[in-house]
């Protein structure tokens, strides 16, 4: 690999900015998921362990560039150091006098935890003179935070530049999983992608059909390629306005020797609520009054035999209306039938962006696959065939 690890770092007495996403979901003050908190502890050990002091940078939610006390880090102070095991010691601005101040007072194992780098509108705008005073802080700088990769920020872009750089364990694993995925993967490769809109997903669906040997398309995408096909699909989303872009796709998909797999059977109600009435029909027969909610059991069946034959799997997105009962069925069963091959060693599975996390967990599968990427936006970017600045500026 082209980046440095901690393994390549001398770290004893030093002190290193390691730049964290801790950006978690919060309900009336309290952390409500720990997944990003609790990746970050390898990195914090090991640095540790090599003699380093740690201090973290992280961005929290969307201020822009103002002190907004509801998205302070200073509220999930205590979930860090439960997480951690450590003392935390919190500093009130991310530069300056104060920060300097925490970073000299926090002893031997203890760690420190600057104030919101989105509080500074020179974060966002990437402002070196942000940058410089951040680097200020510290002898050296280590990216745990793959999540906010796609952001060029001073404190995921500009700060690598300034000091001595390494990728974190968090942000090591993540680039080894997706270089597993897509980068020089085991084939075949089958990418799942669902999700309601094509418009939102069409740079990456045309970047993975030049890359996979197998797309399946669920959820209301898969409305959209089949409205493309002149299928009518009733009152389900659907944009209507995307059907030549999906037909664009297939065109690229079929030059590249990438094969489609679309829904051929449906589950369809007339309302979308949970527990709402539903009835399985062929794809053909979606009524007029009706709305596609889910795939149907051929459909899964069909996507069973693809995984099975398959030795990669990218997923991101459900399959269907995941979030309301009974309209999960399709998205459960493929993603249990994912995680049963990758707990008999057939198949790599990495999954990925938004929704889908809460998908698979739902699904009660999160912990079979191989790789659970802790991203949203950047692992969609990522699967676009974007570079992102956060890795590149760690290439030096
Ligand atoms: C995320 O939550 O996806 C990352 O922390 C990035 O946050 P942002 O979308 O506000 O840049
Ligand atoms: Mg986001």
């Amino acid at each position: 690999m082209a980046w440095k690890t901690l393994d390549d770092m001398e770290l004893g007495g030093k002190t290193v900015l390691v730049r964290v996403d801790i950006n978690v979901p919060m309900e009336a003050g309290r952390v409500t998921d720990m997944t990003r908190i609790d990746k970050i502890r390898p990195t914090v050990d090991d640095i540790v362990a090599k003699g380093g002091k740690v201090v973290l940078l992280a961005h929290f939610d969307r201020p822009k560039g103002k002190v907004v006390p509801e998205m302070s880090l200073s509220h999930v102070v205590d979930a860090l150091a439960g997480s951690l095991g450590r003392k935390v010691v919190f500093a009130a601005d991310c530069v300056g006098d104060v920060a300097a101040a925490a970073i000299a007072k926090a002893g031997p194992g203890e760690v420190v935890l600057l104030e919101n780098t989105r509080f500074h509108p020179g974060e966002e705008k990437n402002d070196p003179d942000l940058a410089a005073q951040m680097a200020k802080l510290g002898d050296v700088y280590v990216n745990d935070a793959f999540s906010a990769a796609h952001r060029a920020h001073a404190s995921t872009e500009g700060l690598a530049r300034l000091l001595p750089a390494a990728a974190g364990r968090l942000m090591e694993a993540e680039l080894r999983a997706l270089e597993a995925a897509l980068g020089n993967p085991q084939r075949p490769v089958v990418a799942v992608v669902g999700g309601a809109k094509v418009s939102t997903k069409i740079e990456l669906l045309a970047n993975l059909v030049t890359k996979v040997d197998h797309l399946v398309i669920g959820g209301g995408m898969a409305n959209t390629f089949l409205v493309a096909e002149g299928i009518e699909v009733g009152r389900s989303l659907a944009e209507r306005e995307m059907a030549e872009t999906a037909r664009e796709i297939r065109h690229r998909a079929q030059k590249a020797g990438c094969q489609i797999h679309l829904p051929v059977d449906v589950v369809v109600a007339r309302e979308f609520k949970a527990g709402a009435e539903s009835q399985t029909v062929s794809v053909h027969k979606c009524p007029p009054d009706a709305m596609i909610l889910d795939a149907g059991p051929e459909t899964v069946a069909r996507l069973e035999a693809v995984f099975a034959e398959a030795r990669t799997l990218i997923w991101n997105g459900p399959l269907g209306a995941f979030e309301i009962k009974p309209f999960d069925a399709a998205t459960n069963a493929a993603a249990q039938a994912a995680a049963r091959l990758t707990r008999e060693g057939k198949l790599i599975s990495v999954a990925g962006g938004g929704d889908t996390v809460a998908a698979l967990n739902a699904a009660g599968v999160a912990e079979d696959f191989t790789f659970i990427s802790t991203a949203g936006g950047a692992f969609l970017e990522w699967m676009e065939g974007k570079e992102l600045p956060g890795v590149k500026a760690l290439m030096g």
